[in-house]
């Protein structure tokens, strides 16, 4: 088990590698935990930092998931491993060691790392994210739905069964992350993007 394991926490180091804190910092922005709703995500950096910034964050965090994801792919570990690898990235993000734990939501992250570890079940979660932003222009909600029904998509797309179990635990930690943001929605009281 040792190379699965070393690869788990090459991509808990590479999740923690938070870009909206460092691509700020370059940029000579406040740190995006002191802006806006708070998040250090693409999301909270469109708000003060500009598309381009945003932009860059969305890739970055999203070649967080990829990256490693891919590795693990490549080397041929099995598919639970792989999953685990997606999901250690996403920890990262969401409690990053070189940032205080203090991190995101994990949307951009959980993204790539599905990316890798199954492109059609990163297709269709994305898909259903693009659908509830073009009706809504709120990207927690889009994050929040998408997020709910991906382990749904999941029993249609991924055979392995344990896979399956960690790519719901990704989806509830991305909902209860997002706890502010449903008070807001429940509120009325979430921003919208663009
Ligand atoms: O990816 C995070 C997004 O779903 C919400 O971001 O800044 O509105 O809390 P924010």
């Amino acid at each position: 088990y040792a190379l699965p394991v070393i690869l788990l926490v090459v991509a808990y180091l590479f999740g923690s590698l938070s870009s909206a804190i460092i691509l700020c910092k370059l940029a000579g922005l406040p740190d995006p935990r002191t802006q806006g709703s708070g998040n250090p995500g693409a999301t909270n950096v469109l708000r003060f930092g500009g598309k381009k910034l945003a932009a860059t964050v969305l890739l970055f965090d999203v070649l967080k998931g990829v990256i490693p994801v891919a590795i693990a792919h490549a080397i041929g570990l099995d598919m639970v491993w792989v999953a685990a690898t997606a999901f250690a990235a996403f920890l990262g993000h969401l409690f990053p060691i070189f940032f205080e734990f203090k991190g995101g939501k994990g949307v951009a992250t959980a993204l790539g790392g599905f990316i890798a570890l199954s492109p059609i079940l990163a297709a269709a979660g994305l898909v259903t994210w693009l659908v509830v932003f073009a009706v809504t222009r709120i990207s927690s909600l889009s994050a929040l739905v998408a997020a709910a029904l991906t382990p749904v998509y999941s029993l249609w797309l991924i055979d392995s069964v344990n896979a399956r179990w960690i790519i719901l635990l990704t989806a509830l930690l991305l909902i209860a992350r997002h706890h502010g943001n449903i008070r807001r929605l429940l509120a009325k009281e979430e921003s919208k993007s663009g």
